[in-house]
Parts: structure tokens; C-alpha cells; sequence
């Protein structure tokens, strides 16, 4: 798909709900007693898997014309094999989040992935999940991963790297212990939206100075939950608005949970004009509007320290310092590496193309900003969705545009992402925008 130049962008918008709340709630509706309801539900390919997955696994799983979707549970430990193996097709979270929970179900279960989850380390998940008693088989480190489940000892587990995908599964595994508190302890904070969710419905869970703890419960009770949207799926309206002249973009409506948007403190360093208002809750998180006008952007470098909150960002923060005063550099995030794609190789590669000065480091990359449109040309998304977003406001910021290749992989996180985008360009290139 071939996204053309813009001007500006300009209007108001919502996106899709959070794409890890989306999977959670139906992850733990599905161990939770009755009938669930889920409104706002993020609709995409990795949050259908986590619908497709439940229901192999014996839970009810309905929509209502209204869009909430409905989950009937099958209680604490009522979860059993499906005849087949569950595919947790591109969706790390389902994928290391469903090991937590089945860890602690009798039965043998099987997870498989589509050929990006299969090459991804599961042995992050499998480690702390034996340590507590649970059979987990890898296939070379990774999936397909085989589970026999059943009695579960807590444990304290120090997290070798910051990740919240290991982080929730072993609090969901605590969840499902003979006895507590299980313990993780982070090197950074991450997302803690399992801990919310935990929380909400009444579990004990105590986090303080990076040690979170969850106690076991007998039964959980049906969740009723409102998912806001998702921030990762605002942040490329926020870089395209930022860069773009005269544009103004407002983001609706969005989840504005602290853990998530340390992009924003790098935006408004690098000179973006951002403002967040409205700010209320909903469902045990922040939730507030973010607008962005554009404004002329200098460099800046993101510390080790800042990574694990605005991890998903990192692809578009490199298209911010490719468009920025000055030299950026990215480090300590080599986590990067272990994504759907190495989305350093994946950045550097792809914004290079299209004319970006940018080197790979081991953790991070380089950046020398030039303040003028990108070249433009044809960037290859690598199956990533993040990589393909990433090309498409490229293309916004370009002069000749940009061709994504695999443009079809924003459904992994945002199917109507495209239709969005040029809801709100504003066709064309200023002529003083023209100069290489
Ligand atoms: C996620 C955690 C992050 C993030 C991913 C979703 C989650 O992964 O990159 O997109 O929902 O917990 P890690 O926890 O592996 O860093």
C-alpha cells in the first residue's frame, strides 16, 4: 500500500480500546465465575485470539449488538485441553499471559504461534512457571509450548529484563498458588494493567519500590470492565500532528495510565506542543484526551531507565529524531530485539530506505535529524504491525510517499488504522516543503 504525502493533519479521533486490557479481561473472565462483560473491547487480530483461545478452552464467548462482548467462565480452575493445540497466532501477551493461568489447570495444553511468536523466547515464561511447580516444555526455547498444569507453590521471582507479558504471568500463576504472596520483582516498572484488573476485582496485590505481590484466591468474581483506547494506537496521530505544520490532532478518550505514556514526556522535550486534558477513570485506569500541534522538534536521547514505558513507541520516536534538530540516541533497549520483529533492524533498515540518517546500535540506534521531509520509498513492515505504522506516517512526511510492504499487519493491533489516517491528512506538500 502506497500511503502519499500530506500537509497537515488535522481533526479529532478515537481508537481502538487497549489492546493488553482487551486480552486480560477475557483471559481472566474466562477463569472468573459467571458472565463477564467487556465494553470497549480493542477488536483485533491478537485481541480475536484471546476470544478464540478462551472458548477453545470451554468458556462462552458472545457480542452483543452494542459491541460489549460477553464471557461465560469456567470458574478459578475450570479451564480444559481443547482437542486440538490453541493458537496464539502473532499475540506474545496471549501467549505468555494464557501460560500463567494454565499453569495452574489440570490438564496438558498446547500453544502454538504463527512463524514470529514461534521464534520469540519463551523460556522467559517457562522458567519462573517450573520454579513453581508447573510442567512447561519449549520447542528450541519457544513455541509450541506444552503445560501440564495442576498445584502451583508461590514464589519471589527477580525478572531477569523488564517485561510485563513475564511479569503478569507469573501474578496469574500467584493467582492459582496453594498459598502466598507470589512475588515479582522488576528491574523497571512496566505496564501494570494485570494488576489493576487484579485489584478491581478484589484480589489482594501490593506494589511498592518495583516488588509487586499477588495473593491466591479462591474464586473470582465477573468482571464488568470499560476499556479506553489504546495509547500505542494514538501515539502515531501524536508523531504525524507533531511533525506535520498546522496541524492540530485530538485523541479521545484514551488510556493515560502512567506506565504507558513516558512517550509523551519525549514529545514535549523535543519541543511538541502537548496538551492532556479531561482527564477522569474508567475501569480502575486514567483516561483523559491528548491533542498535539506541531512544532519545530530538536533532538533528544532516551535513557536505559525511560525504555519499558514507551517501549511500543520506539519504532516512532525514531521517526521524530530522523525529523528533528540534532543528534538522538536510543539505548538500553534491546529488548527491541525480541519483539515480532527485531524492530531495531526492522527501524534502522526501513527508515534508512527512505532516507533517514540512522545506525543500529546493540541496544538502540543513532540518529542525525534533519528537519526536512524524508525522501520517501518502500519499507518492508516484516509482519510487524508497529513497523507497519511506522511506514505509513513516514509516507505522511515524505515527499515522494511511501510504498509499506505488508501493509495488511496494522490488523494485529489496528484494523482501521489506514481509513483513520486519511480521514485526517490534509492532502499535499507545502511548496517551501519541497526542498531536499
Ligand atoms: C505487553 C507488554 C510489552 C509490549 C507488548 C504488550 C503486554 O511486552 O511490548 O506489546 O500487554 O503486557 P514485554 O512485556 O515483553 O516487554
Amino acid at each position: 500500500m502506497k500511503i502519499e504525502p500530506a500537509a497537515s493533519l488535522r481533526g479529532d479521533v478515537a481508537v481502538p480500546g487497549v489492546k493488553g486490557i482487551s486480552q486480560r479481561a477475557v483471559l481472566l473472565a474466562a477463569i472468573a465465575d459467571g458472565e463477564s462483560e467487556i465494553r470497549g473491547f480493542g477488536h483485533a487480530e491478537d485481541t480475536d485470539v484471546a476470544m478464540t483461545a478462551v472458548r477453545a478452552l470451554g468458556a462462552g464467548v458472545d457480542e452483543t449488538p452494542e459491541g460489549t462482548i460477553v464471557v461465560k467462565g469456567c470458574g478459578l480452575r475450570g479451564l480444559r485441553p481443547s482437542d486440538g493445540s490453541i493458537d496464539c497466532q502473532n499475540a506474545g501477551t496471549v501467549l505468555r499471559l494464557l501460560s500463567g493461568i494454565l499453569a495452574g489447570q489440570p490438564g496438558r495444553f498446547v500453544l502454538t504461534g504463527d512463524e514470529s511468536l514461534s521464534s520469540r523466547d519463551h523460556e522467559r515464561v517457562a522458567i519462573p512457571l517450573r520454579a513453581m511447580g508447573a510442567h512447561v516444555e519449549t520447542t528450541n526455547g519457544s513455541a509450541p509450548v506444552t503445560i501440564a498444569g495442576g498445584r502451583l507453590r508461590p514464589i519471589t521471582y527477580s525478572l531477569p529484563m523488564a517485561s510485563a507479558q513475564v511479569k503478569s504471568a507469573v501474578l496469574l500463576a500467584g493467582l492459582l498458588a496453594e498459598a502466598g504472596p507470589t512475588t515479582v520483582v522488576e528491574p523497571a516498572s512496566t505496564r501494570d494493567h494485570t494488576e489493576r484488573l487484579l485489584s478491581s476485582l478484589g484480589v489482594r496485590v501490593e506494589s511498592r519500590g518495583g516488588r509487586i505481590s499477588v495473593w491466591p484466591v479462591e474464586r473470582l468474581p465477573p468482571l464488568t470492565v470499560e476499556i479506553a483506547g489504546d495509547f500505542s494506537s494514538a501515539a502515531p496521530f501524536l508523531v504525524a500532528g507533531a511533525l506535520l505544520a498546522d496541524s492540530e490532532v485530538r485523541v479521545h478518550h484514551v488510556n493515560v495510565n502512567p506506565t504507558r505514556t513516558a512517550f509523551l514526556g519525549v514529545l514535549e522535550r523535543m519541543g511538541a506542543r502537548v496538551a492532556v486534558f479531561g482527564r477522569g477513570s474508567i475501569g480502575g485506569e486514567p483516561v483523559a484526551t491528548v491533542a498535539v500541534n506541531a512544532a519545530p522538534l530538536v533532538a533528544t536521547d532516551i535513557r536505559p531507565g525511560e525504555v519499558s514505558n514507551l517501549i511500543d513507541e520506539l519504532p516512532l520516536f525514531a521517526l521524530l529524531a530522523a525529523n528533528a534538530h540534532g543528534d538522538s540516541v536510543l539505548s538500553g533497549a534491546a529488548e527491541l530485539r525480541a519483539k515480532e520483529t527485531d524492530r531495531i533492524e526492522a527501524v534502522v533498515d526501513g527508515l534508512r530506505n527512505l532516507g533517514a540518517h540512522i545506525r543500529a546500535t546493540e541496544d538502540g540506534f543513532v540518529v542525525r535529524g534533519v528537519p526536512a521531509r524524508l525522501r520517501g520509498g518502500t519499507i518492508d513492515a516484516r509482519g510487524d504491525h508497529r513497523i507497519a505504522i511506522l511506514g505509513a506516517v513516514a509516507g505522511l512526511l515524505s515527499r515522494e510517499g511511501v510504498e509499506v510492504e505488508g501493509a495488511e499487519s496494522v490488523a494485529v493491533s489496528f484494523p482501521g488504522f489506514y481509513d483513520l489516517l486519511e480521514l485526517l491528512a490534509v492532502r499535499g506538500i507545502p511548496p517551501e516543503d519541497t526542498r531536499e
